[in-house]
């Protein structure tokens, strides 16, 4: 989970990484109000989860607190990279001498940790990694150690800092170590970390991403998702502990276990290249119970999106034997009654298949086509949702 500029300054100060004042504010009049709280000047930031966002006129220096309402009416609404603005802060204005970059990230590559460094920060770090790769340390923090002292002087020693400005700049870093650490962070990211005109070191801006897989140890976290702009169907799917991803095409997915429902999504889209070009609409794993309430649950978060015009439905039955699942898409038709209208393709085998096929058969639902291989119903439904496009 991606967290908002506001929200990594609070996870900041939380764990003393120094950092500046900042109010959250919906309306100008929030705004202004916040600006006259922190008084002297004041920055308007647009609070997206996009980097940019200067470049992108959503950060704005405001001198006077009727210009922070300003700043705020022309950023409010504002749309930076397909996101919509929703919230600006109101930061407290830093008199910067130098932008440097940090940032700690969760390298999956070499199994490690990395920390990235360089004195010329403020800029985009893509760029700066590709023109100047020699002006961007990489030092590996290895996961059991961490950021130590000794660590974050290593770290500041190769990206080149002064001798004073690196000794002020350790102990932050071995804060934001803290807040990787103890948040279980994937990414914490601060560009910038800035020297003021009196020589502290303060994180300008943060970019921070948390485990979700920590979630059982994080209570805290929870209240930090965003319900405004969650998906209304990935949180139903939530809701039922069903792995589920939209996509953008028009054939609806449910298989169980992530691999065969990702073969699934191969096969649905090779199909439909001779179907008008139709492509898988969502990943949908059902895992190993696909009782009906399961399947039920997860047709009708399917059929729920209007871009599905088909649904494959792709089970290898193990534990839950394929009789067991038929039972269910059985019954899950029945709970959804009248609100299922688009026609579903089922593909059986495995665990007592023969049984699972009678059941479905017996059943005649008209909406069901039963398929005896995976490539045939991913062709069947790739045709179906074609003709319904
Ligand atoms: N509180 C602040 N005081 C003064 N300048 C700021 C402040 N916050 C940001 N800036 C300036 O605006 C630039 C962009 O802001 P930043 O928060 O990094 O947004 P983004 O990375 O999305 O463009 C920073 O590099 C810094 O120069
Ligand atoms: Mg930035």
């Amino acid at each position: 989970m991606d967290l908002f500029e506001y929200q990594a300054r609070d996870l900041f100060e939380k764990h003393g990484v120094p950092v500046l004042q900042g109010i959250v504010a919906t309306t100008p009049e929030e705004a202004k109000a916040a600006a006259e709280k922190i008084g002297g000047v004041t920055v308007v930031k647009a609070q997206v989860k996009v980097g940019g966002r200067g470049k992108a006129g959503g950060v704005k220096v405001a001198k006077t607190a009727d210009e922070a309402y300003e700043y705020a009416q022309q950023i409010l609404g504002m749309d930076i990279k397909g996101h919509t603005v929703h919230r600006v802060m109101i930061a407290q204005g830093a008199d910067i001498a130098e932008e440097y970059y940090f940032s700690i990230l969760l390298d999956r590559a070499n199994r490690s940790y990395l920390a990235m460094c360089s004195v010329e920060g403020g800029v985009e770090i893509e760029q700066l990694a590709v023109e100047r790769p020699e002006a961007l340390a990489r030092v590996e923090v290895v996961p059991t150690e961490g950021i130590t002292e000794a660590k974050a002087r290593e770290i500041v020693a190769q990206a080149k800092f002064d001798e004073e400005t690196a000794a002020k700049v350790v102990p932050v870093l071995v804060k934001l170590w803290d807040v990787f650490k103890k948040e279980d962070a994937t990414l914490v990211e601060v560009n910038p970390l800035v020297k003021t005109g009196d020589g502290q070191v303060i994180a300008l801006d943060g970019k921070v991403t948390l485990d979700e897989n920590a979630e059982f140890r994080q209570a805290d976290h929870a209240e930090l998702v965003d319900k405004s702009s969650a998906d209304p169907l990935e949180e139903k799917a939530k809701e039922h502990d069903l792995n589920y991803v939209k996509l953008d095409g028009e054939v609806g997915i449910i298989g169980n276990g992530a691999g065969l429902v990702m073969s699934t999504l191969d096969v649905v889209a090779y199909a439909g290249e001779k179907h008008g070009d139709v492509k898988p609409a969502n990943f949908l794993d059902i895992g190993g119970g696909a009782s009906a309430e399961v399947m039920a649950a997860g047709l009708d978060v399917i059929l729920n999106d209007p871009q599905v015009k088909s649904v494959f439905v792709n089970v290898f039955g193990g534990i839950t034997a394929c009789d067991a699942v038929a039972n269910g898409i059985v019954k899950a038709l029945e709970i959804l009654g009248d609100e299922e209208d688009k026609p579903l393709v089922v593909r059986l085998d495995g665990n007592n298949v023969e049984e699972g096929r009678r059941i479905l058969a017996a059943a005649n639902h008209p909406l069901v086509t039963l398929a005896e291989t995976m490539d045939e119903g991913a062709d069947k439904a790739a045709e179906l949702a074609h003709a319904a496009n």
